[in-house]
């Protein structure tokens, strides 16, 4: 059995940025409710969710060193698929010419932490390079008139790249959980716009953080003590800090990006990641721990050492 260690990254952000005052020009909101209540300031809006995959996933191939017909699966992690049939990650293989399978998953925003785990179980099984790109257009399934969820989403990519290392494996601990008897909290049926019981959210994903994280965390054999650096969902910045709070990791040690990139479900611990190694926040021997939550109820940690 050999070891999966993450070799690159790279992220794809649309150009367009949406402000807040660019939302209170036209929806009964202002950027003082929207701060306070959620620390985003500004998201991007654009692009398709294969586009911005096909973008971040060159990305990381490119900063990993590794051709993409040498990749044996690509994962496309993500809640704003292009149809039911084909997977959107067709077009992200086609697009990038990986050698190899192709297929989505959607756990919503867990989605990359669900699928950092799967490809540690390929990896495991035998593959020596897996892609998994977490990608979002959140801003075709929002309602631009409901302004409860106008102002979270944001649309984004952000990839890594996974390979077969003969040393110890990267991923310490992880958990999944779901609990299918919340799935009316968050939802969009086929066609249809985003719906979202925000306060039930809000409380269950605090609970879920927490509870997944501890669970991960010693599973690993740690303590959040051993957290050097807490890259969560980025779904409300209050989640955040009342997650890091309970776990008592102080701000020095977590990541907040949603200020510039707002709620990009299943593409926010990637760009958030990203972040941290860009701005070297993120080094060679790390703890790192990823904890997303989402519509399903689906939750999701992962402690990895980098
Ligand atoms: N601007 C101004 N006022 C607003 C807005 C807005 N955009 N949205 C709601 N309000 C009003 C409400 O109508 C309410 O007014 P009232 O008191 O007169 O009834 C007041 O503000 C308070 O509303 P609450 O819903 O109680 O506000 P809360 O503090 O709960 O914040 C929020 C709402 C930001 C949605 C929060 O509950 C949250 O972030 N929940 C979690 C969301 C989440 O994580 N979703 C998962 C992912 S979303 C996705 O996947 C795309």
């Amino acid at each position: 059995m050999s070891g999966a260690r993450i070799t690159g990254w790279g992220i794809a952000l649309p150009d367009k940025v949406v402000t807040n005052e660019d939302l209170s020009a036209r929806l009964d909101t202002s950027d003082a409710w929207i701060t306070e209540r959620t620390g985003i300031k500004e998201r991007r809006i654009g692009g398709t969710t294969s586009g911005l995959a096909v973008e971040a996933g060159r990305a990381a191939l490119a900063r990993a060193g590794v051709r993409p017909e040498d990749v044996d699966a690509v994962i496309l992690a993500t809640t704003t698929p292009e149809g039911i049939v084909p997977g959107t990650s067709a077009a992200v293989q086609e697009g990038l010419g990986i050698g190899g399978g192709a297929f989505d998953l959607n756990a919503a925003c867990s989605g990359f932490v669900y699928g950092l785990v799967t490809a540690h179980g390929l990896i495991a099984t035998g593959a020596r390079r897996i892609l998994l790109v977490g990608s979002e257009t959140l801003s075709k399934i929002t309602d631009w008139d409901d302004r409860t969820l106008a102002v979270l989403v944001g649309d984004g990519a952000g990839a890594v790249v996974l390979e077969a290392t003969d040393g110890p494996s990267e991923l310490l601990g992880w958990h999944l959980g779901a609990d299918g008897s919340l799935r009316h909290l968050l939802y969009c049926e086929h066609g249809g716009y985003l719906a979202m019981n925000g306060k039930e959210i809000f409380r269950h994903a605090v609970r879920a953080v927490i509870e997944s994280s501890l669970v991960a965390l010693q599973r690993a054999g740690l303590t959040p003590d051993d957290v050097d650096l807490f890259v969560p969902h980025q779904a409300n910045a209050r989640i955040i800090v009342a997650a890091a709070e309970r776990l008592g990791i102080a701000p020095e040690r977590y990541v907040v990006t949603i200020d510039r990139y707002g709620n990009t479900s299943s593409a926010s611990i990637p760009l958030a990641l990203a972040d941290a190694l860009e701005t070297g926040r993120l080094r060679e021997g790390s703890t790192v721990l990823l904890s997303g939550f989402g519509g399903g109820m689906t939750w999701a940690s992962a402690v990895l050492r980098w």
